[in-house]
C-alpha cells in the first residue's frame, strides 16, 4: 500500500459522508481488497451515489485540470473550493499530499484529485525514448519500461500518465516522431497495447500502476510540412488503415483515457471533433473512459477560427466529447459551462455524463480510500536498482546497428591502448536522456563516455574531446521547464581550437568513438526541423576525424533519422542508440564491446535526404516503381536504410516457408511457418518479419504491409521454426471505394525476412 489511509484525519461530518458512501455502495465494492479488480457495477453505483449529492458547481469543477505552474495559493484555493478535478505537473509527493489534503478535507464531498504527469519513457529511471523502444521490436520491452515508470510515478502520488503517444509519423521533420513508434500501424498497434499493459497493469487500479492516456487523438503525426501543431489532412483510407489502428489497439487493451489533439484534422479541430470523439471512439470502439484535452486545446478552438469565443469553445469541446479540459491558468469550461446549463444549451445530465468516467477512474484507482502517498516509501521505490537494470536492457535491445564494414564491431577489448571519445553528446547527461525527462537523477545517468571508461577499465586510456557545440537556431520553450543553462557560446577561435583538439586526439589514439546527433531539445515537442543534417559543425568534425585514417565508430544519439549519407559510405561502423536513457552509456559500451549484440530494427524508413519525405515502405505501387529516371533525377528514390532494417554481429538465413493452406475464404485463417537460422558463431537476436501484398482489389493496396513479427533469440548456429498467422484482422482493410472494412477475394504475396526488403516469398489466394 503506497498511500496512507485518510480515516482518523477527517472530521465528524466528513466521516458521516464517508459512512454514507461506503454504506450506500454495494458490499462487493466496499470489501474489494487491494490487488483485486473492482466490480464494474459497484463502481458505477458508487459514482451515481456521489453524483446525486453533488451540486452543479461541484460537477463542473471535476471537469477542469490545471498545470501546477506558478504561485500555489490560487491553485490551493481552487482545490479547496472543489473547482478542480485534477492537477498536472506536481511531482513532489509532499506537495501532492498537500493539495490532496485540501481536496479531501476542505471540499464538501471529499472528492480526491487525480494527479497527471507526462510519464513518457520513465519517471526517475529514464528508459530509451519511445521510438527507440519501438526499434526493439519487442513489446515486452515497452511493457516492462512502462510498468517501472508507472511504479515510480505512483510512488510519488502520480495516478495518471499522459502516455502512450500513438501518433503514426511518416515525416521525420516532425519533432514528436521521437515520442511514438514510428511509421507503421502494425508495429505501432503492438507497441500501443504493450505500453497500456505496462502503465495500467492487469486492470485500472492495479497496485503500483497508473491510468494510461493514449494521445494525441488523432492525426497529429501528419502535421503539414512536419511543422509542429500544423493542420493535418488525412484521407479516410489513411485514417482507418494507418493513423487510427494504434489507438484502436490501445482501446482494445483497456486504456482508460485519451487526449484530444491540438491540430485541425481535415479542417475540423480534433478537440471539437464529434466524429472522432463520439462516432469513432465511443460508438464504434466502445471506449468508456475519459477524454482530456491537450493543454489549452479547448481555448484554442477560438484561435483556430472555429469557435467565436471562449464560451462557444467550451461548448464545442464539451459537446464533442471532451470530459476534462487541461489548461495552463484557467479553463474555458469553468467560465462557459455554468451559463451553458443555465440557458439550456446543455443539460445537467450531460454534465453528469462527462463526470462519470472521471469519477469512475478515481474510484478504480482507489483514490477515495487511499488518497495520500507515503513519502518515505517513494524514496525507496525511486532508488530501486532493478529499475536501472531494466533500463539498461531496454537500451541494449533498442539500439540498431546500421553499418559494420569489415566487422570493426564488436570491438576487441584488449586491442586498443588509447581510445578517443569525441563529440558534443558523448558526455552530456541531459542529451543521453532525450526529451520528456523531468525527474531524472542526473548523477545516476551514465553517458557514453563514462560507460566506455568503465568498460575499457585499465586496459585502455580513454580520452575525451567535445569538438563542437550544439545549439538550436531558435530556443525551445522547454529549456525553461528543464532549467537548462546552456554553456556559453564559444568564440570562433575557441571553436577552431576545440575542433583541432578533437581531431588531434583522434590522430593520437588507436580508435575514435564519435558520439553525434541531436541535443535533447532538438527532438520532441516544438522541435521540428526542415533539414536532417547533423546539427552544428558535427559533419565537419566527422569528416575530419575520419580523414585521420584511424578506425572510427559513429554512435548516434537522436530522435529521428538524420542525413548520414556521407557516414554511411565512409564510416565503417554506425550504431543508432537513439536517446538511450539513464543507463545509456553502459548499454552502448556493452553493445560496442560485444557484451550485448545489437538486434534492434528501424521502426521508420531512413531517408537519404530531407527532400524525400514523406517516405515510407508501405506506399502504393506505381507504373514504374523504382525507375530512377522517372522519379528523382538528382537523388536515388530509395531510402538510405529500409524500414525494419538492422544488422547484427551474427547473420541469419530464413528458409522453408510453409502455409497451412494456399486458398482460403474470407474470415478464415492461414498458419505461416518458417525457419530462421543463426549462421554465425555468437548467440544473437533476429526480428522475423512478415509482409503481405494484396495484388488486386476495390482500391490499390500498398506494395508491402507488415502483418507479423517476432524477435527471436538464437544460440550460435541455432535454428528455430517461427509460427505466425494471417486471418481476418490482418487481411482486411478499409476501402475508400466501399466506404467500409473489406476482406476481398484476391491473390496475395507473402514475404518473410529480416527487414521490409525481405525476399523469401510465397503466396495464397482468398477465394469467393
Ligand atoms: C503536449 C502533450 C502533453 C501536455 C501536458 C502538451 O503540450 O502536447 O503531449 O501531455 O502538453 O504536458
Amino acid at each position: 500500500m503506497n498511500r496512507k489511509s485518510r480515516f482518523g484525519r477527517i472530521g465528524t461530518f466528513a466521516r458521516k459522508v464517508l459512512v454514507f458512501l461506503v454504506v450506500s455502495a454495494p458490499v462487493a465494492f466496499a470489501q474489494t481488497p487491494p490487488g483485486v479488480p473492482p466490480d464494474d457495477q459497484a463502481v458505477r453505483q458508487r459514482v451515481d451515489a456521489l453524483l446525486k449529492e453533488m451540486s452543479l458547481d461541484e460537477k463542473i469543477g471535476q471537469l477542469s485540470q490545471l498545470f501546477a505552474f506558478g504561485p500555489a495559493q490560487p491553485l490551493e484555493d481552487a482545490v479547496a473550493k472543489g473547482q478542480l478535478g485534477s492537477l498536472l505537473f506536481v511531482t513532489d509527493p509532499a506537495v501532492i499530499n498537500r493539495y490532496q489534503h485540501l481536496a479531501v478535507e476542505k471540499t464538501r464531498l471529499h472528492i480526491p484529485l487525480i494527479f497527471g504527469f507526462d510519464v513518457i519513457h520513465g519517471f526517475r529511471t529514464i528508459f530509451p525514448v519511445p521510438i527507440a523502444m519501438a526499434a526493439s521490436w519487442d513489446p515486452a520491452v515497452a511493457t516492462k519500461a512502462q510498468s517501472v515508470a508507472a511504479r515510480e510515478a505512483r510512488s510519488v502520488g502520480i495516478d495518471w500518465a499522459f502516455a502512450p503517444m500513438l501518433d503514426i509519423a511518416r515525416d521525420p521533420r516532425w519533432g514528436r516522431i521521437v515520442e511514438g513508434a514510428g511509421e507503421d500501424p502494425y508495429l505501432g498497434s503492438a507497441m500501443a497495447a504493450a505500453q497500456v499493459r505496462g502503465f495500467q497493469g492487469d486492470y485500472i487500479g492495479s497496485l503500483d500502476h497508473v491510468l494510461a492516456c493514449m494521445k494525441h487523438f488523432a492525426g497529429y503525426g501528419a502535421a503539414e510540412g512536419g511543422r509542429d501543431y500544423d493542420a493535418s489532412y488525412i484521407s479516410d483510407s489513411q485514417l482507418y488503415n494507418v493513423y487510427l489502428p494504434p489507438f484502436h489497439a490501445a482501446v482494445k487493451a483497456g486504456v482508460g483515457s485519451a487526449m484530444s489533439a491540438y491540430m485541425d484534422l481535415n479542417d475540423m479541430p480534433a478537440t471539437g471533433n464529434t466524429w472522432l470523439l463520439q462516432d469513432v471512439l465511443r460508438q464504434d470502439w466502445k471506449f468508456s473512459g475519459l477524454v482530456v484535452s491537450d493543454a489549452d486545446a479547448v481555448k484554442s478552438l477560438e484561435k483556430h477560427g472555429y469557435a467565436k469565443d471562449l464560451s462557444e469553445a467550451a461548448l464545442d469541446a464539451f459537446k464533442a466529447g471532451v470530459n476534462m479540459e487541461m489548461a495552463l491558468d484557467f479553463t474555458a469550461y469553468s467560465k462557459g459551462l455554468p451559463a451553458a446549463v443555465q440557458n439550456g444549451q446543455i443539460t445537467v445530465e450531460q454534465i453528469e455524463a462527462a463526470d462519470r468516467p472521471i469519477l469512475e477512474m478515481k474510484v478504480r484507482l482507489g483514490l477515495f480510500e487511499n488518497p495520500y502517498v507515503d513519502e518515505a516509501r517513494s524514496q525507496q521505490v525511486l532508488a530501486t536498482p532493478e529499475h536501472r537494470t531494466a533500463a539498461r536492457l531496454a537500451a541494449e535491445r533498442s539500439a540498431v546497428l546500421l553499418r559494420d564494414q569489415g566487422k570493426l564491431l564488436p570491438l576487441r577489448k584488449n586491442a586498443y591502448t588509447s581510445v578517443a571519445v569525441v563529440g558534443p553528446l558523448a558526455d552530456s547527461q541531459v542529451d543521453t536522456l532525450g526529451s520528456w525527462a523531468f525527474q531524472e537523477d542526473l548523477v545516476e545517468t551514465v553517458t557514453v563516455l563514462s560507460g566506455l571508461r568503465d568498460k575499457f577499465g585499465a586496459g585502455a586510456r580513454v580520452s575525451y574531446a567535445q569538438g563542437v557545440q550544439l545549439r538550436r537556431e531558435f530556443p525551445s520553450f522547454f529549456d525553461e521547464i528543464f532549467h537548462l543553462k546552456p554553456e556559453p557560446v564559444w568564440t570562433p577561435e575557441q571553436a577552431r581550437n576545440e575542433m583541432s583538439r578533437a581531431v588531434n586526439l583522434a590522430k593520437s589514439s588507436d580508435l575514435t568513438i564519435l558520439v553525434l546527433g541531436e541535443a535533447q531539445n532538438m527532438s520532441g515537442e516544438a522541435a521540428s526541423r526542415e533539414s536532417f543534417g547533423l546539427p552544428g559543425e558535427q559533419e565537419q568534425l566527422l569528416e575530419a576525424v575520419s580523414a585521420t585514417g584511424k578506425p572510427v565508430v559513429l554512435v548516434l544519439l537522436n530522435g529521428r533519422p538524420l542525413d548520414i549519407k556521407w557516414a554511411a559510405q565512409h564510416v565503417p561502423a554506425i550504431l543508432e542508440a537513439w536517446y538511450p536513457g539513464t543507463q545509456g552509456g553502459n548499454a552502448v559500451a556493452n553493445l560496442l564491446l560485444g557484451d550485448a549484440v545489437p538486434g534492434g530494427k528501424l521502426p521508420v524508413t531512413w531517408p537519404r535526404d530531407v527532400g524525400q519525405v514523406p517516405i515510407y515502405y508501405a506506399h502504393n505501387t506505381t507504373q514504374s516503381a523504382e525507375n530512377q529516371g522517372k522519379r528523382y533525377w538528382d537523388e536515388e528514390s530509395t531510402p538510405l536504410f529500409p524500414f525494419g532494417y538492422g544488422l547484427s554481429y551474427s547473420s541469419f538465413i530464413f528458409s522453408d516457408v510453409k502455409l497451412s493452406r494456399t486458398q482460403i475464404k474470407p474470415g478464415e485463417t492461414i498458419e505461416v511457418r518458417f525457419d530462421v537460422e543463426n549462421t554465425g558463431a555468437v548467440a544473437a537476436d533476429e526480428v522475423a518479419q512478415l509482409y503481405i501484398h494484396q495484388r488486386s482489389g476495390s482500391v490499390s493496396r500498398p506494395v508491402r504491409e507488415l502483418k507479423g513479427f517476432e524477435r527471436v533469440t538464437l544460440p550460435a548456429h541455432g535454428k528455430k521454426t517461427v509460427h505466425m498467422s494471417l486471418g481476418k484482422q490482418e487481411l482486411s482493410y478499409w476501402s475508400s471505394a466501399k466506404k467500409g472494412w473489406v476482406e476481398e477475394p484476391a491473390a496475395f504475396d507473402v514475404w518473410i525476412g529480416g527487414d521490409s526488403e525481405a525476399s523469401l516469398h510465397t503466396g495464397f489466394e482468398i477465394a469467393q
